[in-house]
């Protein structure tokens, strides 16, 4: 009873301050004992039963026939906490050993308070907003009896055409494996015994961002250098945060469904990054290894998957089918199994749900609490990129006394909270057309004409009846994107033009000649360059989540100033892809001056337009670089210096500059730090973010920002496929993006 009142005394009062622990965190001694005479007692059949997670299937009679049984270790998507108590009690009181259930749901950018997409998150390059926003999820989704997220997804992703982009925090491997950790920190909260605390589950291990094409489930081809240089940093980063589970990709790479991969799941996640965790796989993936052609049926698939190191089998239930025969015929030994109970029984020790299985039903009034909210604002407000003011046209002076407020998305509750969103609640949705109303009152005339009523909408009539009903207006604010079906798993475009009609809708608004701020609320970078050009201002807002209208209104009005960053390069068309800012460096690099398509002149020489890399008809350049972002303000850097030019392998390097605030506004700047390795034994990427910082400044005012580095921190996947730091020359960028400041050297030395 004292403990629930102290739980509850803290609820209230979460995310921003942890709790005293409600009960000793167990040493891991003791849990391994606990586990060791668990598994003693356990029969083969409920040993692999804890192998097993199914999804829940509605009917409760039905699951609680197998829970007795012990043939069921993890339920997902069961969100009912009476529902989950009553289930648990199966567990607990009639199943044999009453070994507690693990509850589980994708609980991804909120659960009930949803925040901006992960990608948008990823925009604010501010770990506390990913912190913050796991723990709000964290609370209330263990609120519901949920006790693990599959989350946070930390695939590098650098193809928008995926779907999937919108889960993960973009295409770089240090802002992704910064975001996801902070994640994983949330999630997880200070202990995983603590009854708010979720355990996190990076995904997807490894390399499915990498889909040939953008085409979701499609095969990858990473080679083993560029994998662990690129893709796998982030999950290491991932399982040092103390991240509890993992689960497998669904693709293939070179040929190894990842749910069948030793070398990831074995060598690399337990061998070399030690981690005693849950493995699960993806839905249905170890089945799917038969669709693969990997597994001739389901009993190999099985087999693969568990001597791969595959723990638990999400839904597709060839373990409990095929492992007893597997055993016996000695393909699969009883080690494996017993190792793969061991890592599943000691996140549930780690979680407490021995002790304290069920959840309070009262605990679903934490939903929605107005600190949740505020913190979502908060998220949605540091999310959104400023990518063009021209004539400061943003933020909107009080001169502005009619606004038209037009777009698909302006009005949209449902859409604007992104793609996997399952237990959010549109109706708690704040849209940008409700929020301008509240925020300027009876002081500005707000005229609405959506013109299209959602973004596949093509009519043309509701485009000219929006035009007209905008001409009246001082400015117009146009609220363009993609709907949240769009993006997403399995959610691919080809196209990442706008889509129905709102270029036309663009092109109607800009022809009144009032001036247009384009809002784009989407999953991915769309290729709005022809938009762009037509606006007077743009703000981009990756799905921007529950508090995503008032959030805009704010930074509309001046009440907030745009801080976000691109986390991924927009190209220019879908032909640049992929395009992004850390590639390798190329024996003949494009030199921006290129001869493109239309100033060729007829029956030109071979070699006249140069011979570097680039396309004839979008040049080199994408629209936006990665870490592009303007503010109402502006901002000067200055003065770097490097604490030496030459460094051994252990020292650190510290960097420091002077950023000024050099306009009219407070503002915070995102500064980052890039390092090329200009020489090595093989080609590296032109620049890699190394550290980056929010500074706030007022106007007029300077600060002097130092970053620290280790040396250690440049090491690499070298020829010989051995992490190490090369002594040599390296140059130094302090900038506002990944195309700017100015280039400084120095050396490592042996
Ligand atoms: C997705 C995972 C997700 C799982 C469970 C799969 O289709 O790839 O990301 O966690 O379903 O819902």
């Amino acid at each position: 009873m004292k403990t629930m009142k102290m739980l509850s005394a803290c609820l209230l009062l979460l995310p921003f301050i942890s709790c005293t622990q409600v009960q000793d965190t167990e040493n891991d001694a003791v849990i391994e004992q606990k586990i060791e005479t668990l598994l003693s007692r356990m029969t083969l059949e409920e040993k692999i039963g804890q192998m097993n997670q199914i999804s829940s299937y509605g009917n409760i009679e039905d699951m609680s026939g197998l829970i007795k049984k012990g043939e069921v270790g993890s339920i997902l998507n069961e969100v009912d906490p009476v529902r989950v108590n009553a289930l648990q009690r199966v567990a607990m009181e009639e199943s044999r050993l009453g070994i507690p259930l693990l509850m589980a749901r994708d609980v991804i950018h909120g659960f009930k308070t949803i925040f901006p997409i992960p990608l948008g998150q990823a925009a604010s390059f501010n770990p506390q907003v990913a912190e913050d926003g796991a723990r709000v999820a964290a609370v209330e989704a263990s609120a519901a009896g949920i006790r693990w997220t599959f989350a946070p997804m930390i695939d590098v992703a650098r193809d928008p055409r995926w779907g999937r982009m919108a889960e993960g925090c973009g295409e770089d491997t240090y802002l992704t494996s910064v975001m996801g950790a902070a994640m994983v920190k949330g999630f997880q909260g200070d202990s995983l015994n603590h009854p708010t605390s979720i355990a996190a589950c990076p995904k997807h291990f490894v390399g499915y961002g990498a889909a040939e094409g953008g085409r979701d489930y499609n095969s990858t081809f990473i080679p083993e250098r560029r994998l662990r240089n690129v893709y796998l940093p982030p999950f290491e980063a991932a399982a040092k945060a103390g991240a509890a589970t993992f689960m497998t990709s669904f693709n293939d790479n070179d040929g190894a469904p990842s749910t069948g991969n030793t070398f990831i799941l074995k060598d690399v996640l337990r061998g070399e990054w030690g981690f005693d965790g849950i493995v699960v796989s993806d839905w249905a993936s170890v089945a799917e290894m038969i669709a693969h052609g990997f597994a001739a049926d389901s009993k190999e698939a099985a087999m693969k998957a568990v001597n791969a190191g595959v723990d638990m089998e999400m839904v597709s239930y060839t373990f409990v089918k095929e492992l007893p025969g597997l055993i016996k015929e000695g393909k699969v030994k009883k080690s494996a199994i017993d190792d793969a109970v061991r890592n599943i029984l000691r996140i549930k020790f780690r979680l407490g749900l021995f002790d304290n299985p069920y959840v309070d039903e009262k605990w679903i009034e934490e939903l929605y609490a107005p600190s949740h909210l505020e913190a979502a604002k908060q998220a949605a407000v540091e999310s959104a990129i400023l990518l063009k003011n021209e004539k400061e046209t943003l933020p909107l002076q009080s001169s502005v006394k009619t606004v038209a407020v037009v777009g698909p998305m302006a009005n949209a509750p449902y859409d604007q909270l992104g793609t996997w969103i399952f237990d959010g609640d549109k109706t708690k949705t704040v849209t940008p057309l409700k929020a301008i109303k509240e925020l300027v009152g009876d002081k500005v005339q707000v005229i609405y004409e959506p013109g299209l009523t959602y973004s596949r909408d093509k009519n043309m009539v509701g485009v000219a009846k929006a035009a007209a009903a905008a001409a009246r207006a001082d400015v117009i604010l146009a609220f363009v994107g993609e709907e949240a079906i769009l993006s997403g798993e399995a959610h691919c475009l080809a196209d990442l033009n706008l889509q129905g009609a709102q270029s036309e809708l663009i092109a109607a608004l800009a022809k009144t000649g009032k001036p247009v701020v384009t809002v784009v609320m989407a999953g991915r970078p769309l290729t709005i360059g022809k938009e762009v050009e037509l606006s007077s201002a743009v703000l981009y807002s990756f799905h921007p989540g529950t508090m995503g209208g008032p959030a805009l209104a704010d930074l509309l009005w001046g009440k907030a100033v745009p801080s976000g960053k691109t986390p991924v390069t927009f190209p220019k068309m879908v032909g640049q892809i992929p395009v992004y800012y850390a590639h390798n460096s190329s024996g003949r690099p494009a030199t921006r001056n290129e001869v493109l398509l239309n100033d060729i002149p007829l029956e030109a020489g071979q070699t006249s337009l140069g011979c570097t890399s680039f396309y004839m008809d979008a040049g080199f350049d994408p629209l936006y670089s990665f870490g592009y972002g303007l503010s109402y303000t502006t901002f000067k850097y200055d003065n770097v210096k490097l604490s030496s030019a030459n460094l051994k392998k252990e020292d650190v390097l510290t960097v420091t500059f002077d950023l000024e605030n050099t306009g009219k506004y407070e503002g915070t700047e995102v500064a980052q730090l890039y390092v090329q390795d200009k020489f090595a034994s093989v080609t590296r990427p032109v620049r890699e973010l190394k550290r980056f910082a929010r500074v706030t400044l007022k106007p007029g005012e300077k600060k002097n920002v130092s970053f620290e580095l280790p040396i250690s921190e440049l090491a690499f996947w070298n020829i010989d496929m051995v992490k190490t730091v090369e002594a040599g020359d390296f140059a130094l960028w302090v900038a506002p993006d990944s195309q700017s400041g100015e280039e400084v050297f120095f050396k490592v030395v042996d």
